[in-house]
């Protein structure tokens, strides 16, 4: 189909590389005095995107044409951002720039860490992130012209870099230790575990095969097309935000728990089975139509098959916990419930497969992270995913400020009535 005709008028229809074809309704309105109605936005198109794509029916995600399996077992998070990013991946001696301007911006302004006194020592983190990569807007005033490329990219690098840091930092306030600064010997991962596992008491010796999971956790929630906080952050950034403001507001939409809450609700959903034995009565819970009870880490509004990410962490589950010597019988209910799951007719009717939560709490949690940290380790991660994404709209020609329409149900015109009168 080329177009597709409403009211007498024909629409064109686009086609992308690969994907479904979208109907370009942006001149519906002044032709028929019409908008189209999306709440959710489940069949609607927001922008043209050269940086991530998913078919959720075969369970494929590609990192700008990549599968998301061979960079999570052959790349690293500092070249999967680079191909985030720039699109491409890396030469060695651009591997070596980017690696070096990554490393060079991981200190943070000595007077931002005066702002964590001001909160309190039970706030949970995401709340300090959000605050505090807002207020980097205030110290990095030459990076927040977002007409200037080269200031963009400046902000961009001092994003990625400094996400770590204030992610330890706001870990650290918590447990009233000192905060550490980075090692920029270390690699992106094993620095910040360093800095929110370390103490300036002794040598913090990163476990390879930590530092490995958690590359691997970077890389799998590094982007995901335009889920709700990455089109938050550019629904921000369509106005001419600076990009620290906008980066905060994806991280305020990521904490719900429908977005970026979702592993720590597996986790406990796991704990509560508590054995194998108990999975049947719960599986049973699931399927009850009178019981709100959902298997967590089970379906995907995209995905429809497994999850290619939950492939990979379910390995990296196993890994963390055979090395740390963990054995923590939740990992045991996850592989069984799994199975069980993946072989009901409820299961595969509906297409319930694994998500990338249901193993990527057992694998914080094994490293070590309470779970109110489980959501910041996701926006560490996804600010690279944000920050293309941003990146490519200020580079469209065709950006214009975000504005949705609404369909209206409200009261119509009616008088002002004065208050002695009602
Ligand atoms: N357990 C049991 N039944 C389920 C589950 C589940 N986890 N998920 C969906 N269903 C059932 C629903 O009851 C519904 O049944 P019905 O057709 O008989 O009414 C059917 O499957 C379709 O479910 P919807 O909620 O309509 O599917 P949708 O695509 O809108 O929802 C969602 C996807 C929200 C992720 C859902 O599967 C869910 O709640 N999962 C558990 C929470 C979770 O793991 N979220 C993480 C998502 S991944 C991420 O955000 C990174």
């Amino acid at each position: 189909m080329t177009s597709l005709a409403i009211d007498g008028k024909d629409y064109p229809v686009l086609s992308g590389t690969v994907g479904p074809e979208v109907v370009d309704i942006r001149k519906l309105y002044a032709n028929t005095g019409r908008f189209t109605y999306d709440p959710g936005f489940t069949s609607t198109a927001s922008c043209e995107s050269k940086i991530t794509y998913i078919d959720g029916d075969a369970g494929i995600l590609l990192y700008r044409g990549y599968p998301i399996d061979q960079l999570a077992e052959q790349s690293n998070f500092i070249e999967v951002a680079h191909l985030l990013l720039n699109g491409e991946l890396p030469s060695a001696d651009e591997y070596a720039d980017f690696s070096r301007h990554i490393t060079r911006h991981t200190m943070i302004h000595e007077q931002l860490a005066t702002f964590y006194r001001g909160f309190r020592r039970d706030a949970h983190p995401m709340a300090i992130m959000c605050g505090i990569v807002g207020a980097m807007a205030a110290f990095y005033h030459d990076s927040t012209d977002i007409h200037d490329p080269k200031q963009r990219v400046i902000a961009s690098h001092r994003l990625i870099a400094k996400m770590p840091t204030l992610a330890a930092m706001a870990y650290k306030y918590s447990i009233g230790q000192p905060f550490l600064y980075p090692d920029n010997s270390l690699s992106f991962s094993a620095n910040f575990l360093r800095m929110t596992f370390g103490v300036p008491a002794e040598p913090y010796v990163v476990d390879p095969v930590v530092e490995d999971a958690m590359e691997k956790l970077l890389i799998l929630q590094a982007d995901h097309e335009q889920n709700a906080s990455t089109s938050t952050v550019r629904l921000a950034g369509s106005s001419g935000a600076n990009p620290f403001a906008c980066i905060s507001a994806g991280i305020a939409c990521l904490w719900g728990p429908a977005h970026g809450g979702a592993n720590e609700a597996a986790l406990n959903m796991l704990r509560q089975i508590g054995t194998p034995d108990r999975i049947p009565e719960f599986i049973a819970r699931a399927k009850d139509k009178n019981d709100p009870f959902r298997l967590m880490g089970f379906g995907h509004r995209v995905y429809k098959n497994y999850d290619p990410r939950a492939k990979v962490m379910g390995k990296v589950a196993k890994q963390v916990l055979d090395k740390l010597g963990i054995n923590d019988p939740i990992f045991d209910v996850a592989r069984e419930l799994e199975q069980i799951a993946l072989n009901d007719p409820y299961f595969i009717d509906k297409k319930l497969y694994p998500n990338v939560d249901f193993y990527s709490g057992v694998v914080m949690s094994a490293i070590g992270f309470p779970t109110s940290m489980f959501t910041v380790l996701f926006a560490i991660s996804r600010t690279v995913g944000w920050i293309a994404q941003w990146t490519e709209m200020m580079e469209d020609p065709e950006q214009k400020i975000g504005r949705p329409r609404q369909l209206y149900t409200g009261a119509t015109h009616r008088d002002y009535v004065p208050l002695a009168s009602r």
